[in-house]
């Protein structure tokens, strides 16, 4: 796996196109002379200068963390604060460790994302991955089962992060871990019927020793570990680690928990709303209720919430990240020659029934997906027109509004 990407284009390193690392950011060659990127990420930086030293994060403040998210992640501003800060003081941490030798040992802030399903929890830990120079691995908790078990070994999450690494233990040893769908191996009890045939609690013990710290075998493989293998080691103290999870039903039992707290102690009756989102209130209580084990949940020092997409929310989604939706179609489109605008109206529409699907911005794809595959398949037909999507046009799929231009190549 070749560690040297660019943040923007993604291209390889190459000796036409060299990627830099600046400031912690990955940016080739061809990107840097964009001005606004430079802009943006670099402000007038002599980039040709030597590399940063990879673990040299001394000129990159937490806002930049924040500032390079919000070109992918809408919204959700206060996780983003709290993750990019956790980040940051991540780097911090294990850049003084090898600096100064003195017996103030900074604590590691491992991270829980709790939010509904689709709201940018697996986008933020995937966009950390593209800019940071630091390894990032992400796993999924579902396919986690105790050793032993068909399935996966949660050493695994280890060697993804060692592969990332470029099969580098020093590195490796100073990485991030995002573990998704950690909500998946909650205790199952009584209230909730969850079918898990391997008890979650085991593997929740399992992934403790491991964010607690501890050394690990892994083999650099992958896979079951076997006797005549080598084994590679690793110290698990120093990684970061982060779990998402969208905790379906969480909502009830803090609302439960809040009803009772008010019918106790206070006088003063809180109304519960029933469609209202408590996750901001969360405790642990909550989540050991919902059957995750105390001591795991100690370990995850800072939860970040995030919040249900709404409607303005998920029309910008799909038009402001850096890769919108409606960017990526419009430069689909445009490489058949074909312009692609979209009215307000059908863009809100889009946002709307996305949002009727429960599945936050997750949703959009697949609608647009439906909505724009006939003209897709025709799109030869169409090259040298303008085709506007109008708000009749995702009702009802009828034919798009033409214009024909008379300009020839549009890229
Ligand atoms: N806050 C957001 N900003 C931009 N895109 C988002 C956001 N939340 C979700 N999306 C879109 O929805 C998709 C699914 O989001 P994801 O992060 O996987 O959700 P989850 O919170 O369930 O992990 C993403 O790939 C992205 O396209
Ligand atoms: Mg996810």
């Amino acid at each position: 796996m070749s560690k040297k990407e660019c943040s923007i284009c993604h291209c390889a390193d190459s000796a036409t196109n060299p990627v830099y690392s600046k400031k912690g950011i990955l940016i080739c060659k061809n990107c840097f002379s964009n001005e606004e990127v430079e802009r943006i990420f670099l402000r007038n930086d002599n980039i040709y200068e030597e590399e940063d030293n990879i673990l040299n994060f001394n000129n990159v403040s937490p806002k930049d963390l924040k500032t390079a998210l919000d070109e992918y992640v809408i919204g959700q501003d206060k996780a983003k604060k709290l993750l990019s800060v956790a980040v940051y003081n991540h780097y911090k941490r294990i850049s003084q460790e090898e600096a100064v030798e003195d017996d103030v040992e900074i604590f590691k802030s491992n991270i829980l994302l709790l939010g509904p399903t689709g709201s940018g929890k697996t986008l933020m830990a995937q966009t950390f991955a593209r800019f940071l120079d630091v390894p990032i691995a992400i796993s999924d908790a579902t396919s986690l089962t105790q050793a032993g078990y068909v399935g996966e070994d949660v050493e695994n999450i280890i060697t993804r992060l060692y592969q990332a690494a470029d099969y580098d233990i020093k590195r490796t040893q100073r990485g991030i871990i995002f573990i998704d769908e950690i909500d998946k191996i909650a205790r199952v009890s009584e209230n909730r019927s969850i079918t898990r045939d391997v008890s979650g609690e085991g593997v929740q013990q399992a992934l403790l020793k491991i964010i607690e710290g501890s050394v690990v075998n892994i083999s650099p493989q992958g896979g079951r570990k076997h006797p005549h293998q080598e084994f590679v080691q690793i110290d698990t103290q120093n990684i970061l680690f982060i779990c998402g999870g969208a905790f379906d039903g969480l909502n009830d039992i803090i609302k439960n928990r809040l009803g009772k707290n008010v019918l106790g102690f206070n006088s003063e009756k809180k109304t519960i709303n029933n469609d209202e989102n408590y996750f901001h209130l969360v405790d642990s209580s909550d989540l050991m209720n919902y059957g995750m084990i105390p001591e795991l949940i100690g370990r995850l020092h800072i939860i970040a919430t995030l919040d249900e997409i709404n409607q303005e929310a998920m029309l910008n989604i799909l038009l402001k990240p850096k890769n919108s939706l409606i960017k990526q179609y419009q430069k689909i489109f445009a490489l058949d020659n074909v312009e692609l605008e979209f009215e307000e109206a059908a863009l809100r529409l889009i946002a709307q029934k996305a949002i009727d699907r429960k599945t936050g911005a997750r949703a959009l794809r697949a609608i647009m997906e439906g909505l724009m595959i006939d003209l897709m398949f025709d799109i030869k037909d169409y090259s040298g027109y303008k085709i506007v999507i109008t708000k009749d046009f995702v009702l009802n799929k009828k034919q798009p509004m033409l214009v024909k231009r008379r300009k020839k190549k549009i890229i």
